[in-house]
């Protein structure tokens, strides 16, 4: 009974949400910074950028790996960079688990290729992941390769055309070959190397008992989330894909290898991320909610945060023997956490009981899964440290156990201040899950 000797506890941290120095070491704007800069074109191997203050800058640089492609090399600051992280980690015996793509491609890619729909993505992803499993092989063995990667199927949910359903799903097809032909290659480099998927957790409930509605709550997971997870672990296109291609009246672009690919690529845990639930209905009297990438329907039996997400630790527990009865891999939470404005008391203390209770109710509903049977290999709490929300640009909308004094308009000592839950969450890993 418990958390299993070994169990992985920590926290979970996101690159473009924390790092900052977008254009610092011969780094430049990725995906998520493109915002920040204003505009952005490629002139051959440079990058001419206008920043929103008007200035324009020039980058010949590089990214933090391979700023433009593999023909551009790799920036040897950004390895550099990140191995003192993991030397850092590694004083503290900290294992780190690292996701190799979280929404931070470089746009060199996106202007030189038009992103994923082409197939060269592939090879440049695997080159890229080689110098990661190459370089930081005696620090680094527990890998994800996409970030939430069923969210290309968001598209699914919104009007859109045949055009644009051609697009994602071939783009999302890419995706999975690159990420099966990785995992082969963790394995070649580093055969202590384990490397998993990483999924958003798609929770949703029928609104009503009409059958109806059970049957589209049941077809969206299968489209959001078993579409890609059963892909990725079990090596081979669901039986309904086919219902979900002659929908969008498409035709995938697969060859003989990215079969072979996505076989001999399956992956050895599932990670994913979860926060809330929501209803779905096919009838049009519900109360719509919020959420941090799907929008569904008001549950009236649960609780929500100030952000309008609904707080529900019993799906966690749901979804857990639901996933570990379909996948039979091991499960890894890596992110689940509560965003909510905080006080600085006078004292300096933060007493973010909210947090808590978030944490603890959740917590204690995994350590059920686990005491029925599931087998979970670890569990990070969403973020060790504020960060910027993804969904609102937020850094007041606070997540972390440790508080950053800055506020939303970037004024602040930027000085760290433990919270409440810090400590407490200090005593459930000291105590292997057992005081929450
Ligand atoms: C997850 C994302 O889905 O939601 C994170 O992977 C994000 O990047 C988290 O921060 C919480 O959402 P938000 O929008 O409140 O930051």
């Amino acid at each position: 009974m418990g958390f299993k000797e070994g169990f992985l506890w920590g926290t979970s941290i996101s690159a473009a949400q924390a790092e900052g120095g977008w254009d610092e070491d011969g780094k430049a704007p990725t995906q998520v910074d493109f915002a920040n800069v204003g505009s952005a074109q490629s002139n051959g191997r440079q990058l001419i950028y206008k920043k929103n203050d008007g200035t324009k800058g020039q980058l010949s640089g590089a990214y933090a790996l391979f700023p433009q492609g593999i023909e551009g090399g790799i920036n040897q600051d950004g390895v550099e960079f990140y191995r003192q992280v993991f030397l850092e980690l590694k004083k503290y015996h900290i294992d780190p688990i690292i996701t190799l793509y979280k929404y931070d491609e470089p746009i060199y890619f996106e202007q030189t290729y038009g992103g994923w729909t082409n197939r060269k993505m592939i090879d440049e992803f695997v080159e890229f992941a080689r110098v990661c499993f190459t370089e930081y092989k005696d620090l680094v063995n527990k890998w994800m390769t996409f970030n939430e990667i069923n969210v290309l199927m968001l598209f699914k949910n919104l009007p859109h055309d045949k055009q644009t359903a051609q697009q994602r799903y071939q783009e999302l097809h890419h995706q999975l070959v690159a990420s099966a032909k990785t995992v082969q290659l963790a394995h070649e480099i580093n055969p202590q190397n384990k490397v998993g998927c990483m999924m958003a957790g798609i929770c949703t409930y029928p609104l009503t008992p009409d059958p109806m509605d059970v049957m589209d709550n049941y077809q969206y997971f299968q489209d959001m989330f078993c579409y890609v997870a059963d892909t990725m672990i079990k090596g081979y296109y669901p039986s309904f894909s086919k219902r979900m291609w002659d929908e969008d009246g498409i035709k995938l672009d697969i060859s003989k290898q990215d079969y072979t690919d996505l076989k001999n690529g399956t992956v050895e845990f599932l990670g994913f991320s979860y926060y809330m639930s929501q209803c779905r209905t096919t009838h049009t009297d519900g109360i719509t909610t919020k959420g941090n990438i799907f929008t569904g329907y008001e549950n009236p039996y649960l609780d929500k945060s100030e952000w309008g997400w609904q707080i529900d630790p019993m799906e966690l527990k749901y979804k857990m023997h639901f996933i570990y009865d379909r996948y039979n891999i091991p499960l890894l939470i890596i992110e689940n956490g509560l965003g909510a404005k905080d006080v600085v008391e006078k004292d300096g203390t933060i007493h973010d009981d909210y947090r808590i209770d978030y944490l603890r109710e959740h917590i204690s509903k995994m350590k059920e899964a686990v005491d029925e049977g599931v087998d979970l290999m670890g569990y990070t709490t969403w973020g060790g440290i504020d960060l910027v929300s993804a969904s609102t640009g937020q850094i007041e909308k606070r997540y972390g156990l440790i508080y950053v004094d800055v506020n939303d308009k970037g004024k602040g000592s930027y000085k760290r201040i433990r919270k409440d839950s810090f400590y407490r969450y200090k005593n459930v890993i000291e105590s292997n899950g057992e005081k929450l």
